[in-house]
């Protein structure tokens, strides 16, 4: 197992190109299933979690070739609909291959994913659609067995209690082989709703009102293969932004979608943050994005939503800033319940931080000190590092697992920034 070494107070400076998107490329490799020709990925990020679900693919009879900067993937011969717990435990976002999985084949058999270390996450959501959409589910042996009726899933109409990003995924493409219209509403409007139901129409589905809460399907009976490039990956892109105004620094991020981020830039300069956006031969997929991180952080106060608020994804990173404000902020989490276990490390760097229920306030101090933390999910393991860039000495960030489960070579790009920052092996 590796841990990183991070020696603090070094100011960044250079550009760094941002990676593709993994969570738009998580139901983008699940929806290849929809289609009995080939697909074609290109700029899939190298991440655990990339790996992992091209396993479950592999396992399922997906032949996947990779060639330079792209994977073919070629479910002609699936042989199972099977997604076994030693797969699914080690990744939540393999539940997404249920509704392709059931629209082509009118039957699936997955693990139930249970909790992780943010909450409960149950997929009650997915479940109650695919039964609008007529599957009998069946939850048993801590699997879920769906099964379509007779000539295959009927379209539906149907309400998300909540915006769901990985229900409106799961139904999204389980609809687009459903007989007749379906009508989602309530859906989630996350960018990578957007990118996946793009990707879908390429494939040949008939989708209406994409970016807004309410999706229209016309079922077809088939798809065709799809070639798609993964889009940037926006929560890469405002750790870094938290990086910069962590260090006062002036960064340069390459292939940024920064219409993605309003809510994360409109936090940031707030923060006192500058942007610039510009368009360059550099960035041939997206824009390039100039940070310059303030001499001194204002407090702001944060309340995660659905997009387009802001996002869960980028809190921890925005705590990590906070500790070092002038001032107090305070931050609501409205959407896992537990997302809160960055604080406890921070605190043993020296913030001051005091969490009630699903909010946290947080005293800025003059200084972080450099301790051996670790931390228990993707996210905090990434506003730890971006904590350990401004703290006195060193910090050790032990179980960096979790942050190659979702950064492609943190610590390569940081180094090529400027930090001082090492991988060791934990011991
Ligand atoms: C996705 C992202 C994750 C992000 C999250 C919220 C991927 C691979 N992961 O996760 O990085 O933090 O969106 O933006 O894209 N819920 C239910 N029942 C359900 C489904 C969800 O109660 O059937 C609850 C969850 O427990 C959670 C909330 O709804 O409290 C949001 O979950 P959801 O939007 O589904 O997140 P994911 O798709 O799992």
């Amino acid at each position: 197992m590796d841990k990183l070494r991070i020696e603090g107070g070094q100011q960044l400076k250079g550009e760094v190109d941002i990676s593709g998107s993994k969570n738009a490329a998580l139901p983008m490799m699940t929806a290849t299933l929809l289609s009995e020709e080939s697909s074609t990925l290109y700029g899939l990020p190298e991440l655990a979690d990339v790996k992992t679900l091209g396993k479950v693919l592999n396992h399922l009879g997906v032949a996947s070739e990779h060639e330079a900067e792209k994977i073919v993937f070629s479910p002609k011969n699936i042989n199972t609909v099977e997604a076994t717990y030693d797969l699914v435990r080690k990744m939540r976002a393999s539940v997404l291959v249920l509704g392709p999985l059931l629209a082509r084949f009118g039957r699936a058999r997955v693990s139930l994913p249970g909790g992780c270390a943010i909450g409960a996450r149950p997929i009650d959501l997915h479940l109650k659609g695919f039964k609008a959409f007529g599957a009998e589910i069946t939850l048993e042996h801590g699997y879920v067995d769906a099964k379509a009726s007779a000539g295959g899933l009927k379209g539906a109409h149907v309400v998300l209690d909540f915006p769901s990003v990985g229900a409106t995924e799961n139904l999204l493409m389980a609809a687009t082989l459903a007989k007749g219209e379906s009508c989602l509403e309530n859906v989630a409007r996350e960018p990578e709703i957007i990118h996946l139901a793009n990707a879908l129409k390429s494939m040949g589905a008939h989708i209406e009102g994409i970016g807004t809460g309410i999706l229209k399907i016309q079922g077809v009976d088939s798809l065709a293969g799809f070639k798609g490039a993964v889009p940037a990956d926006r929560i890469e892109t405002g750790t870094f932004i938290a990086a910069a105004a962590m260090t006062g620094s002036k960064i340069q991020l390459n292939h940024v979608l920064p219409d993605e981020l309003d809510a994360v830039i409109d936090r940031f300069e707030a923060v006192g943050c500058q942007f610039e956006a510009l368009n360059s031969e550099k960035s041939h997929t997206g824009k390039v994005l100039m940070v310059q991180g303030p001499e001194e952080l204002n407090p702001v106060d944060i309340r995660t939503s659905p997009f387009p608020g802001y996002p869960t994804d980028m809190q921890a990173q925005m705590m990590a800033c906070m500790c070092l404000a002038k001032g107090t902020s305070i931050f609501h989490e409205t959407i896992f319940e537990n997302r809160f276990m960055h604080v406890m490390e921070l605190d043993r760097m020296g913030a001051r931080i005091r969490v009630d229920g699903n909010q946290a306030v947080v005293r800025g101090v003059p200084y972080l000190s450099g301790a051996p933390v670790m931390a228990t999910d993707l996210r905090a393991s990434a506003s730890l590092v971006v904590a350990a860039l401004a703290a006195k000495g060193v910090t050790d960030v032990l179980r960096i697992y979790h942050l190659d489960r979702g950064y492609v070579r943190l610590e390569e790009k940081l180094k090529k920034l400027n930090a001082r920052i090492e991988r060791l092996d934990q011991e």
